[in-house]
């Protein structure tokens, strides 16, 4: 079904959704689409990376009645009671919460697999005991890890750089060993360098996109890892939402599935600073002669990233509704607004 029939149909038939990560990046953006079409959803984070605020910003945007039909639990993956929990009287699960970031999992590898291994087996057992009606799953294009091939393609892939990689290709193993065991099907996504509006630009861990931008709005320097020559296909969060919603609601032959969650475009890291520039130059023309200082490539990082999209159109009725610039263009407005905050 195409992603404007789904919607409507949800709009009709409502359903109780549970997100965990809610708190999150993508978990807050899946949360406010949900809401906006009158589902019920229960949402679980444990506030290691997610915001309060990001769930305040959300209650702002969404009428009474719709914040009334969402409740919340602050809890942890890790604790399989917590899973139980919140998979009560779920129709569908995305499941989002997990630790990010490449160079985090090197610095500290165990956390990482404690939250993405651990808490995904927990996550899967309880919406398995739960007999949910769709699972959904954030995978990872990091899982590609050193297949040079482009673009990817979901049944190519290569051995993981980094601990982050592996723990994200564990899950797709484990949901593979659920289908075949259990006969629990699931649906893993790999996103493809999600951003937009509430990633988080602070700390270490950063993205790139939140971290330029601000870094330019306060006129602090920007960094590039390497010689900018790297590329990814960045991947505005609307898109993720979307293939997010069509995934919960896809039938029987696209479960037991991964989907590449992307655009199909390829960018380097020198194009998305001017990208990014040529946009807040509009309102910091200030910024006109700043460049990026180059410094060493990062451990664990793929040299370059771009998706075939051709089962996730074809499976899905996947269809991205914003390309890069169109991103870029929504999402620095949204960063630009934060400042005035
Ligand atoms: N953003 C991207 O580009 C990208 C790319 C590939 C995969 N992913 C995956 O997408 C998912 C969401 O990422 P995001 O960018 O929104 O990150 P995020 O850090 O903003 O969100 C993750 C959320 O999960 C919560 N969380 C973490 N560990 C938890 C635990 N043990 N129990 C309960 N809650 C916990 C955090 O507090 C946070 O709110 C993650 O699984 C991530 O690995 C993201």
């Amino acid at each position: 079904m195409k992603y404007e029939t789904v919607k409507n149909e949800l709009r009709e038939h409502p359903r109780t959704w549970l997100i965990t990560g809610v708190a999150g990046f993508i978990g807050s953006n899946l949360l406010e689409t949900l809401l906006n079409l009158n589902q019920k959803v229960v949402g679980l984070d444990n506030f290691i990376t997610g915001y309060q605020h990001n769930l305040e910003e959300v209650k702002m945007l969404v009428t009474s009645d719709q914040w009334q039909r969402f409740t919340f639990i602050q809890g942890d993956i890790c604790n399989l009671g917590d899973c139980h929990k919140v998979c009560k009287d779920v129709d569908y699960v995305l499941h989002q919460a997990a630790l990010g970031s490449v160079p985090r999992s090197i610095n500290d590898p165990i956390a990482t697999n404690v939250a993405n291994i651990t808490g995904f087996l927990n996550m899967l057992v309880a919406a398995r005991d739960a007999k949910v009606q769709s699972f959904t799953y954030a995978a990872s294009s990091s899982t590609y890890g050193d297949h040079s091939a482009l673009p990817k393609v979901e049944e190519n892939i290569g051995n993981p750089l980094s601990p982050y990689a592996v723990t994200k290709y564990v899950n797709e193993l484990y949901a593979g060993v659920f289908a075949k065991t259990y006969g629990f099907k699931t649906i893993g996504l790999r996103y493809f360098n999600i951003f937009g509006k509430r990633q988080d630009p602070e700390g270490a861990y950063a993205a790139v996109i939140p971290k330029w931008a601000a870094a330019l709005i306060k006129g602090e320097k920007v960094y590039i890892n390497g010689d900018g020559e790297t590329s990814r296909d960045f991947c505005y969060i609307e898109n993720a939402v979307q293939a997010n919603i069509l995934a919960a609601k896809a039938d029987e032959e696209a479960k037991d599935n991964i989907f590449n969650v992307a655009v199909g475009d390829r960018t380097t890291l020198n194009d998305l600073f001017n990208v990014i520039k040529e946009k807040l130059l509009r309102t910091h023309p200030e910024i006109v002669l700043v460049e990026p200082e180059y410094r060493n490539f990062r451990k664990g990082d793929v040299r370059h990233s771009q998706a075939n999209i051709n089962k996730s159109k074809k499976l899905l009725k996947y269809c991205p509704s914003h390309r890069i610039k169109d991103g870029v263009d929504e999402a620095m407005t949204w960063y630009l607004n934060q400042q005035k905050i």
